[in-house]
């Protein structure tokens, strides 16, 4: 193990930096909402399309989506519960909804197992099942797309009668199925973009008439002894939406059944938050504009790592969110699209910037983290400070600065130990950055456009990338980085080129930029 605590002692001599600073406190004995993680989904064939891949770019994609050494170390995962009639469990009508069920169980679930079981080995235990729809059969409109409510909510009625109880029933079954491939499933929701209609699976639903829902899936988990699934709701298309879910879910009574207050951020991202005491998590957000793209900073666009560093920041500090879920993670020749965040044509494999801005929070935040609270303000920098529950400390600062900022940290209720510092931006990704421990203080020089993850008294790993330079020398007393083009260096596999590309262009020692297609050119 890489000693840590040694080098950091070494910083402990310097003197004070001579550099304007600005001084921010933590108090570490102040706890805020605790943190369940980061994820993504590869549901609609792409859990498929991932299996499918070869061997070697396939663990490669693995590794940049889990791993806590060379990847994003996500520790969330969320699966589509199918309800079409070739991948819902329940693919036809028992008749009435008193007939027994005829469920069918293929122990794959689109692969959605498989990925379920490989997250699994990087000891991600968060599973998120989320149903987009009822089967048709259940439904006012007797089709699992377009829309439609599931018969016997609230102002919905059918001839056929009512089927709360059926797909309560169905959705349980679901969950042990799981439990039987060894995969426990920890969250269980029951709508997708309720306040949206389109032509695939989806399912109509207000607060109210997910209230008349709510106590039945509750009680059937109950009597079937599953005491350890906690209930979502809604993941509305957007936070307004689901702000008005919400109230209507509190005002009526649900919070007792509900463990997770579910959005998207379609039609408007996560700002500040929910009127309500449970959890909330953003369970999936994307670029659904762009053509896929590794940038880190170029313009502010939708595809860009800042753009996602700047969404997470303000999801998890504004607006108390204890979960952040981009929509898919790996997808294979998808170049047309930015809505996932490893990329490979079947050999290759590119992480993208949005990719990095996840692993700086969630490689280092854990699961149980709690935030905590913190006073001071840096420049065009927004930061947070969490405590996890190995008792190490972690500040993220994002910067939307155009010059390099000096932070120096003080603590409440802490004495940090040990200090490491990573630094993401236009050139690097989760490399070694300096930082300095003197006095009880710690001082770090945040670059221009990027996010440094200052982690304290933590012995053991994270590593910084491999792939990345070495950390500045101990002996001079916080240098400012430059971020003239010609010091850029594009790690292997990122893009250094591409119509439309403003990025570096050069590639770090041992790769050379070549061309892909017109519209991408890659460090291999
Ligand atoms: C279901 O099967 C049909 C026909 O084989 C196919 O076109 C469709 O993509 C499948 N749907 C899903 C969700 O797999
Ligand atoms: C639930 O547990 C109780 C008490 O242990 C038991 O009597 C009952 O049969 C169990 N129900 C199911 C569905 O497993
Ligand atoms: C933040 O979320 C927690 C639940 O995780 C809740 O108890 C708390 O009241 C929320 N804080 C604010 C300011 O909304």
């Amino acid at each position: 193990m890489r000693p840590f605590a040694a080098w950091a002692t070494l910083f402990t001599s310097l003197s004070a930096s001579v550099l304007a600073q600005t001084q921010i406190t933590v108090n570490v004995a102040s706890l805020l909402q605790e943190i369940d993680g980061f994820g993504v989904s590869q549901a609609f064939t792409r859990a498929r399309e991932f299996y499918e891949t070869d061997p070697i770019p396939r663990q490669k994609g693995l590794d940049y989506l889990f791993s806590t050494e060379t990847g994003a170390g996500l520790t969330i995962i969320r699966n589509r519960i199918g309800s079409t009639t070739n991948d819902s469990i329940l693919p036809r009508s028992p008749g009435s909804p008193s007939g027994a069920p005829q469920y069918v169980w293929d122990k794959s679930d689109s692969r959605q197992v498989w990925f379920s079981q490989e997250a699994r080995k990087y000891g991600v235990t968060t599973i998120y099942a989320d149903a987009w729809s009822a089967p048709a059969f259940m439904k006012t409109n007797n089709n699992e797309a377009n829309g439609g409510w599931l018969c016997g909510v609230t102002g919905r009625s059918c001839a056929s009668g009512d089927w709360r109880q059926a797909f309560a029933n169905m959705l349980v079954q679901y969950v042990k199925y799981y439990a039987d491939e060894g995969v426990p499933v920890t969250h269980l929701g029951f709508l997708n973009e309720p306040d949206y209609v389109v032509s695939y699976s989806s399912m109509q639903s207000d607060g109210n008439q997910a209230a008349s829902f709510i106590p039945t899936l509750y009680n059937t988990l109950q009597s079937n002894n599953i005491t350890n699934v906690g209930l979502a709701c809604c993941d509305s298309i957007g936070w307004p939406g689901q702000r008005t879910m919400t109230s209507q879910l509190v005002a009526a009574g649900m919070e007792r059944y509900l463990q997770i207050i579910t959005s998207h951020m379609y039609t408007g991202d996560p700002n500040s938050p929910m009127a309500t005491r449970l959890k909330t998590w953003q369970t999936e957000g994307c670029d659904l504009q762009s053509r896929w793209c590794t940038t880190w900073y170029s313009n502010g666009g939708l595809c860009e790592g800042m753009t996602w560093a700047n969404k997470l920041h303000t999801g998890i500090v504004s607006a108390n969110l204890s979960a952040y879920i981009y929509w898919q993670g790996f997808e294979v020749n998808q170049f047309q699209a930015a809505s996932y965040l490893v990329a490979s044509d079947g050999k290759e494999v590119i992480p993208s910037g949005r990719l990095w801005a996840f692993a700086m929070w969630s490689r280092f935040i854990r699961p149980g983290a709690r935030r905590v609270s913190s006073s001071g303000s840096v420049s065009n920098v927004g930061y947070g400070a969490f405590k996890n529950l190995d008792n190490s400390v972690v500040l993220v600062f994002t910067s939307n600065s155009g010059s390099a900022q000096n932070v120096r940290i003080g603590f409440q209720s802490f004495t940090p130990t040990s200090a490491i510092a990573f630094v993401t931006d236009n050139s690097r990704a989760v490399a070694s950055l300096a930082v300095t421990l003197a006095s009880n203080q710690v001082t770090v020089a945040i670059p221009p456009r990027s996010v440094v993850t200052v982690q304290l008294n933590k012995v053991i790993g994270p590593a910084p990338n491999p792939i990345t330079s070495a950390p500045v020398s101990s002996t001079s007393a916080l240098p400012l980085p430059t971020s003239t083009a010609s010091a850029c260096a594009i790690n292997k596999y990122g893009q250094c080129g591409g119509q439309g590309w403003n990025g570096c262009t050069t590639c770090a020692t041992g790769s050379a930029c070549t061309v892909i297609n017109v519209m991408y050119s890659q460090c291999l």
